[in-house]
């Protein structure tokens, strides 16, 4: 008999379709992506361009996809893998036997932002003594601190930068701890700007004041190791310094693993112990879980299992050295346009430029090079600092650094013949205006089809954005912070949308 009330909508087909049609319409949807390949994106992917590497990682993917990481008991493979990548973790970051750090335990999450997350969980439940407990970070640690204060309850401290070093003072940070603060972190390179802060002496201040240091290293813990072998001047920032009691490192960045995966390293079990959930107050089973998530793929884990047994220690130093070799070259083309400049000295694989006081708008500049096939990141203006340019860069862009020099200066050229951007005057005044309490869904909608934001016959764009961003990007650096976190929400907010089928 025929069911009459079957459903079908969205991605749920009545019937089922061929598998080759299913695939064949992830492909067309991956069409309108950036190219996670090739070396012109320098932000979200790394990619070592390595030949057989995407092949390896993904038959391991798919031999452990099903896999559940909740029970260890039942999928000793999972428990086995993550405690390799552990151990990977920790010998690159300085401890292991024979080490001043070799009781160094950890676990695998599945990025950098859960890392994050429960390095601030553990320091929290450390202190159940502590009402209102609070952490210490620089203002140029990631966001993601922001979002674990948040979900933890726990009040942030953020001490300001020097506009010259782009690192915190260490005499702030010790003035900034409390008799609250549980954590006191810093990072490893910083995301924004590629700078490690002076580590052993945020850590000495730490403790002093018997407080834990977490070095966020998720970006740069697996290239700075290996760019300090290669004779760079890399400042020690690992377990080897006294003080650090936990570090993140994501093996989905610079490991050049499949997304989902970082390693949270605690200096010992004992650190460690207050990360862990466990609930047995239920009828089911008795629930420990190490990390956020309860149910987890073992795909992840064991595609990135495979990329470092594949890869190896010397893989990853061959990596390090082309993708050095690669910053140099982005950074000289930067240095030959003399209306940019850079805004801090390469020390890691971040390449952060901005423009001089004549210099091109830097957000006209960002759609320019997008016109030419580079895909770099706009920083908006922050407290002192200058709106920027960010490449994140990788082993793979090195076989295209001689063509971006060209490009760049062609798009500065461009930029400058198009002028700065101009909001128009009724936008202007209503961000001028605008608090994030007044932000209305009228507003909202009459400011998002402004900016051509949402796609529609009015916008002219040919997705969901504007083919040039410059004026988003304008209209949110001219906003503060508060702001430009609500426009953002609301805008992604009429971006995410059920698609209901055919005829919606
Ligand atoms: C320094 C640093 N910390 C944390 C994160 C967050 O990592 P994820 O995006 O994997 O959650 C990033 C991401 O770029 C980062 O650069």
């Amino acid at each position: 008999m025929i069911d009459e009330s079957r459903v079908s909508g969205g991605a749920l087909s009545s019937d089922g379709v061929a598998a080759d049609v299913a695939l064949a319409e992830v492909r067309r949807l991956r069409a309108a992506d950036r190219p996670t390949h090739g070396g012109r994106l320098f932000a979200y992917v790394y990619d070592p361009a390595v030949p057989g590497l995407d092949e390896l990682a993904a038959a391991a993917h798919r031999e452990s996809a099903h896999v559940n990481g909740l029970d260890p008991t039942a999928f000793p493979s999972l428990l086995a893998m993550e405690n390799a990548l552990v151990g990977a973790a920790g010998r690159v970051l300085g401890g292991g036997p024979g080490t001043t750090a070799p009781d160094v335990v950890g676990s695998v999450t599945s990025g950098g932002t859960e890392s994050l997350i429960l390095a601030v969980k553990a320091a929290r439940d450390a202190h159940p003594e502590i009402a209102a407990p609070r952490i210490v970070v620089p203002a140029s640690a990631h966001a993601a601190f922001a979002k674990a204060a948040h979900y933890l309850r726990v009040a942030l401290d953020v001490v300001p930068v020097s506009l010259d070093t782009l690192r915190p003072e260490p005499a702030a940070m010790a003035a900034a701890i409390g008799p609250e603060t549980v954590l006191v972190a810093c990072s490893a390179p910083s995301y924004a700007h590629g700078v490690v802060d002076p580590v052993a002496e945020i850590a000495a201040v730490a403790a002093d004041a018997g407080v834990r240091c977490h070095v966020d290293a998720c970006f740069g813990g697996w290239t700075l190791p290996y760019l300090r072998r290669l004779g760079e001047p890399v400042p020690a920032f690992d377990f080897t310094v006294p003080g650090v009691t936990s570090i993140s490192v994501d093996l989905h960045k610079y490991a050049y693993a499949p997304k989902g995966v970082s390693v949270l390293l605690h200096r010992d079990a004992a650190l460690r112990a207050p990360q862990y959930f466990a609930y047995a107050d239920w009828p089911g089973y008795t629930m420990i879980n190490p990390v956020i998530a309860s149910t987890r793929s073992g795909g992840p884990i064991a595609a990135a299992y495979a990329t470092l047994r594949h890869l190896g220690d010397a893989g990853y130093l061959r990596l390090a050295a082309v993708t050095r070799d690669a910053v140099a070259g982005l950074a000289d083309a930067v240095r030959a346009v003399d209306s940019l400049r850079l805004l801090a000295e390469p020390e890691s694989t971040v390449v952060c430029f901005t423009a001089t006081e004549d210099g091109p708008d830097l957000f006209v500049l960002v759609d320019e090079l997008t016109a030419r096939g580079w895909h770099t990141q706009p920083q908006l203006s922050y407290a002192g600092l200058p709106a920027s340019v960010h490449l994140t860069v990788t082993a793979s862009v090195a076989p295209r650094v001689a063509e971006f020099g060209p490009d760049l200066a062609a798009a500065v050229a461009a930029a400058q013949a198009v002028g700065p951007v101009r909001l128009p005057a009724e936008l202007a005044s209503l961000v001028g205006a605008l608090t994030p309490e007044a932000l209305t869904p009228e507003v909202v909608a009459g400011l998002a089809g402004g900016l051509g934001l949402g796609g529609g016959p009015d916008t002219g764009a040919s997705g969901p954005l504007p083919d040039r961003m410059a004026l988003v990007n304008t209209l949110l650096d001219a906003a503060p912070p508060a702001l430009r976190e609500r426009l953002l929400v609301e805008f992604v907010g009429l971006l995410q949308r059920p698609t209901w089928g055919s005829d919606d």
